[in-house]
């Protein structure tokens, strides 16, 4: 798909992959509508954007709550949006059963019932568009169950299941769904709990610029979904064939979360 003059719609804009999302697509001649609950950080982050196309927009809304979704409807429809990105996203670290029910409840709404939600509104209106794409950022941890990250593992094996349903569903449409699947990033999304923890498991983090082009990458190419880094896209594909051998690597780990778990 080309992406010049595109108008696309980005969740979690004013992020850490958010930002170098938006930097690329700006480059790339799209016309972007950024969304954020945050005025100052969108602002801060249109400001940031090179070319400065006057067409760039804010959208400021909250994605958990029916407002902050009409919201990004009315403008979807008044922009006449071909793309939408959901990017937004949230976790928390630290063992199942001592995490609070409300930041279980924060990841399943923002990672997985929010972007659901969004999706559905928006078909009708995609639909129309000749070319149009929805594309959902998830995570590795979406297809490989990891101890510490319960709740955000949940979230993002069903953001999973929910694209590559959707793109089943939609195939005969004009509206290609994608899935996009990071490993560890280096953005604030990370507690320093969690970049100590992958450091001692020898984990390697990307750049947030290196997630940005391979969603670029997906959507010029129209491929429905994508796992990053080596050796995480591997354990991905041993994981569905032979999960007992991925669970025996990981519950070494086990002590190591355990300890960092009490530092978060
Ligand atoms: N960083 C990683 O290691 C990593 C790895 C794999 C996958 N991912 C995924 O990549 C995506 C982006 O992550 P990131 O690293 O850029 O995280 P980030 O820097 O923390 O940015 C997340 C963005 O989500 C937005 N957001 C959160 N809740 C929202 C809500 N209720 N309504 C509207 N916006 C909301 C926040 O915007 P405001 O606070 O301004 O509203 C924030 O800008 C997430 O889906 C994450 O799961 C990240």
């Amino acid at each position: 798909m080309q992406l010049t003059h595109k108008n696309i719609l980005l969740t979690g804009a004013a992020g850490g992959i958010g930002q170098a999302i938006a930097a690329k697509l700006s480059a790339a001649g799209a016309r972007l509508s950024l969304v954020g609950r945050n005025p100052e950080t969108l602002a801060a982050t249109l400001a940031s954007l090179t070319p400065q196309p006057a067409d760039h927009q804010m959208v400021v809304a909250d994605i958990n709550n029916p407002e902050g979704r009409a919201t990004i409807v009315e403008h979807c429809t008044r922009q006449s949006v071909d793309i939408v990105i959901n990017c937004a996203g949230v976790m928390a670290f630290g063992l199942y059963e001592e995490q609070d029910q409300s930041s279980i409840e924060a990841m399943i709404t923002t990672n997985l019932l929010a972007p659901m939600l969004l999706c559905q509104q928006l078909i009708p209106q995609l639909k129309q568009r000749s070319e149009a794409a929805i594309v959902n950022v998830g995570s590795i941890f979406g297809s490989i169950g990891h101890p510490g990250f319960t709740g955000y593992c949940a979230s993002k094996h069903g953001l999973r299941g929910f694209s590559e349903a959707l793109q089943r569903e939609l195939a005969d449409t004009s509206v290609k769904v994608a899935y996009l699947a990071p490993r560890a990033t280096d953005t604030e999304f990370n507690s320093a709990a969690v970049v100590a923890l992958n450091k001692a498991l020898g984990n390697s983090m990307d750049s947030p610029d290196l997630v940005a082009a391979e969603l670029i990458s997906l959507l010029e190419n129209d491929q429905p979904r994508r796992f990053m880094g080596w050796p995480e896209k591997l354990f991905v594909k041993i994981n569905g064939l032979f999960p007992n051998i991925v669970s025996g690597a990981l519950i070494k780990s086990l002590p190591l979360v355990k300890q960092h778990s009490k530092s978060n």
